[in-house]
């Protein structure tokens, strides 16, 4: 039987070696998932309905990519607080306009009791699968639901789909994260109380990357799940995909890529 000790240091290990991954790419970050934020920007700007005086924070905020942007679309007056525990993608946001970076675990920085009635909106994009015991008791969800203003709203979008083909042995990996994302948006509304109206629908977008561009993504592991596979099941994986659906395809050709996330909104009753 596993411990409850045995469980908490899998989890710190698990978290470390997140880490690592983000250190590795936070400088080809912005680069490799240009393309997705420009899918993911219209869905959090709708749901979100920030006005230029909104106090805003972004939870697992990575480069500060969605915040810079949501920030300039919604004329915000204050830099929006961007909750981060990396330091290395920290710095890459900490040089964009309207990024005001905490470098901090969503759970260090909630377990604050300070943060209370502080938030207009609150928003955590493709982020939430790496909360740190996100069910146990007075965990991460109470206190990003006790951060919200009376009528602020928080937004969670949980990846459900990635469409373009995937080699054998990351489709095994994908369809484990995408569980996890299932699992944690459920997490989250067993955590909702009376106090708060909720609603979920699934949104479906869709971005094109170049074959030569997708390629280096799977090199580098852009997914923080292909940190689980070796240099060798990539390569193996990318000669699988090149033979079975891209033999045909150009370098420079885009391969279009489909996305389903489920997105969770809570409202805090005013
Ligand atoms: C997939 S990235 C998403 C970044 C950004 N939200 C975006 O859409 O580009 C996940 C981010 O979660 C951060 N992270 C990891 N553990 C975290 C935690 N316990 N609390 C908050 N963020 C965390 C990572 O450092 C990373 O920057």
């Amino acid at each position: 039987m596993v411990s409850w000790k045995d469980g908490q240091e899998k989890k710190l290990r698990l978290s470390l070696f997140f880490a690592d991954h983000y250190r590795n790419i936070a400088d080809k970050y912005d680069y490799f998932y240009k393309e997705a934020h420009q899918g993911y920007i219209p869905i959090l700007m709708k749901c979100l309905d920030v006005k230029p005086e909104h106090v805003v924070a972004d939870i697992g905020s990575g480069t500060g990519a969605i915040a810079k942007d949501l920030f300039e679309l919604s004329g915000l007056h204050n830099p929006i607080w961007c909750v981060d525990p990396s330091v290395e993608m920290q710095e890459v946001a900490r040089q964009k306009k309207g990024v005001y970076p905490v470098v901090k675990t969503a759970e260090e920085f909630f377990s604050n009791p300070q943060i209370s009635d502080r938030f207009d909106r609150v928003l955590t994009n493709v982020s939430a699968h790496h909360f740190v015991n996100p069910d146990a008791p007075g965990a991460v969800y109470k206190g990003i639901l006790r951060s919200l203003r009376p009528g602020g709203i928080f937004v969670q979008v949980n990846v459900l789909k990635h469409s373009p083909p995937l080699f054998k042995s990351a489709n095994k990996l994908m369809s484990q994260f995408y569980e996890r994302e299932r699992e944690i948006s459920s997490l989250l509304l067993r955590e909702v109380g009376l106090n708060a109206n909720v609603s979920q629908q699934e949104v479906f977008f869709s971005w094109g990357v170049t074959k030569s561009k997708l390629y280096e993504c799977y090199r580098c592991r852009f997914f923080s799940f292909f940190q689980h596979l070796s240099d060798d099941q990539i390569e193996e994986g990318i000669t699988e995909l090149e033979n079975e659906h891209y033999q045909n395809v150009k370098e420079d050709d885009l391969i279009n890529y489909e996305s389903t996330v489920l997105v969770t909104r809570v409202e805090k009753v005013a």
